[in-house]
C-alpha cells in the first residue's frame, strides 16, 4: 500500500508557482530521498504534506487520508512526525521541559510523558 500518494500537487504563492504538478508515490516502509536544487520546492511540499500550509490544487493522500480535508488532516498529523530545518525548541526550557511541552500537544498523560522522556536520558 502507498503511504503517500501525491497527484499533480501544486502550490502557488500569488502568481509564483513554487510546486508545479508534483506526482509521487511512497510505499509503506520505503525510505524516500526527496532531492532537488535550492528553491525547487522541497520544503513547500513537505509543509503541504504536514498540513502547515494549504495546497493550491492536486490531490494527495497520506495513509488514505486527504490533505485537503481538515478532519483528515487531524488524523494525518497523528500519523506523522516532522523534524523541520529550524527546530522549534525553547532554549530557556531544559531538554526535559521541551519534550514534556510537546508531549502535551499529543495528549500524552503525565505518567506516559515521564516514562517516554526518561527513555532518552
Ligand atoms: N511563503 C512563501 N511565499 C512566497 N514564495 C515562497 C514562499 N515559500 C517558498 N517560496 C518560494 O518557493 C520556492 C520553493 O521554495 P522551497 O523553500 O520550497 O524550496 P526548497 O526546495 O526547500 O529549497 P532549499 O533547498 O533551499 O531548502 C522558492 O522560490 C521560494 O522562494
Ligand atoms: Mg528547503
Amino acid at each position: 500500500m502507498n503511504l503517500i500518494d501525491a497527484e499533480n500537487l501544486t502550490k502557488k504563492f500569488g502568481e509564483f508557482t513554487a510546486v508545479d504538478d508534483l506526482t509521487l508515490h511512497v510505499e509503506e516502509g520505503e525510505v524516500f530521498g526527496f532531492l532537488g536544487p535550492n528553491g525547487a520546492g522541497k520544503t513547500t511540499t513537505v509543509r503541504m504534506l504536514a498540513g502547515l500550509i494549504s495546497k493550491t490544487s492536486g490531490k494527495t493522500q497520506i495513509g488514505g487520508y486527504d490533505i485537503g480535508n481538515s478532519a483528515d488532516m487531524q488524523k494525518i498529523r497523528r500519523l506523522i512526525g516532522l523534524l523541520p530545518e529550524n527546530v522549534g525548541l525553547y532554549e530557556n526550557l531544559s531538554a526535559y521541559q521541551n519534550l514534556d511541552y510537546y508531549g502535551r500537544f499529543y495528549k500524552i498523560g503525565e505518567e506516559g510523558r515521564q516514562e517516554r522522556i526518561e527513555l532518552f536520558p
